[in-house]
């Protein structure tokens, strides 16, 4: 394998010196790119071009053509897991993910398919091994899954949900059976997180994007120790190189130092909380990745500059710290503000790394 050229994203995620503080953003290949649209019309739609390793290398490396990112991310999605477990994924256009089949019962859950991760999840590893075939050692990649939890609310409300009124139902109903499909998520994504990591990924994601919908103790109990138990479980080195894991609860702020136990380097920050007081709970354990709001990308270039240099201020001095958006970039963003975001943290964060 070609040797890294730039590893600042993989330093700060160990909390060691960097010159600059690295930069990447969720879902940085994607719809508001033209050249994104146009290979997924090639592709036909959204899970063919997921299931094709050459394009989804295309796309992963868009962005990096067009702008000075630290890190690139494996093109996939996170219902692949639900996908291979029998479920029947597929997108509406507009309406997001749907499944053909929901579970909702004891039964249902005995019924799932443990994943063959290396037979059924091949297109996955054949991408990961052509991105790191084409980035040359340019940038590490990064691997990813969702969170059980997260996981488990598109398999039991068959979809996308504002009220999570199924998967809650079950949870305070039937923990019993909450818990065996939540322990059967977390065993397929440890296998899968680690077959990624066998493949080439250099760091991992575990987006957790629905953990923020939970009260405290159930988040503990339903998200947060299922994600521990698949920290645990994952190949910590590879290569010669340590492998940091990245949890990132959307809405988490206020368990922050609940999750710096779980044995992950790393935490993602939404933008409601303030990375600053986040550093001051958990910088000494954990390093911090996020967190502006990604709507900034709709204002002109000189708002843009100054949310960063405010993020970078409230962070302050030294090391930890990975810039990033606080969720995915929106559709509707021009392409343009997105360099100015990724200029903005290079240049502005050099005096922070003195
Ligand atoms: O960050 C990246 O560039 C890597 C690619 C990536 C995608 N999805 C591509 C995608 C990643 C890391 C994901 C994760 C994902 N997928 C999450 C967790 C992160 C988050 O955003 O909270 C979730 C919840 C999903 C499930 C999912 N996939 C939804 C709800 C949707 C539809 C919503 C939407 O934005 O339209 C998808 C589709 C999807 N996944 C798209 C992309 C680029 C858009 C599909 C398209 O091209 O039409």
């Amino acid at each position: 394998m070609a040797e890294l050229k730039n590893d600042r994203f993989l330093r700060a995620l160990l909390r060691e010196p960097v010159d600059r503080t690295p930069v990447w953003m969720m879902r940085q290949a994607g719809r508001y790119l033209p050249e994104y649209r146009e290979t997924r019309a090639q592709a036909g739609d959204f899970m063919s071009l997921c299931k094709n390793p050459k394009l989804a290398c295309e796309v992963t490396l868009q962005p990096l053509e067009r702008y000075d990112l630290d890190a690139a991310i494996l093109f996939s999605d996170i219902l692949t897991i639900p996908d291979a477990m029998g479920l029947g994924l597929y997108f509406e256009t507009g309406e997001g993910p749907r499944f053909k089949k929901v579970v909702r019962t004891e039964e249902d859950v005995d019924a799932l398919l443990q994943p063959d991760v290396v037979n059924d999840l091949d297109y996955v590893l054949a991408a990961v091994r052509e991105i790191r075939s084409e980035l040359k050692g340019r940038v590490p990649l990064i691997g990813f899954s969702g969170s059980p939890w997260t996981l488990g609310t598109y398999m039991v409300e068959g979809g996308s949900s504002k009220d999570f009124r199924h998967i809650k139902e079950m949870m305070y109903a039937r923990p019993e059976v909450m818990h065996k499909l939540l322990g059967k998520l977390a065993d397929a994504v440890t296998l899968y997180l680690n077959e990624q990591i066998l493949a080439g990924a250099q760091a991992v994601q575990i987006f957790d994007t629905w953990g923020g919908a939970l009260s405290g103790p159930m988040y503990q109990e339903f998200s947060l120790a299922y994600m521990t138990r698949i920290v645990k479980g994952l190949i910590r080195e590879h290569d010669g190189r340590r492998i940091p894991a990245i949890l990132f609860t959307k809405n988490g702020g206020q368990w922050l130092e609940a999750m710096a136990e779980s044995g992950a380097e790393a935490l993602g920050l939404d933008w409601t909380t303030e990375i600053g007081d986040a550093r001051r709970r958990v910088g000494d354990r954990v390093a911090l990745q996020g967190n502006m709001d990604p709507s900034v990308l709709y204002a002109p270039a000189e708002r843009i500059r100054a949310e960063v240099a405010r993020i970078l201020e409230s962070f302050g001095t030294g090391n930890g710290h990975v810039f990033n958006l606080g969720h995915g970039i929106h559709q509707f963003v021009d392409p343009s503000a997105a360099g100015v975001f990724v200029d903005a943290v290079h240049e502005l964060s050099a005096e922070y790394h003195r």
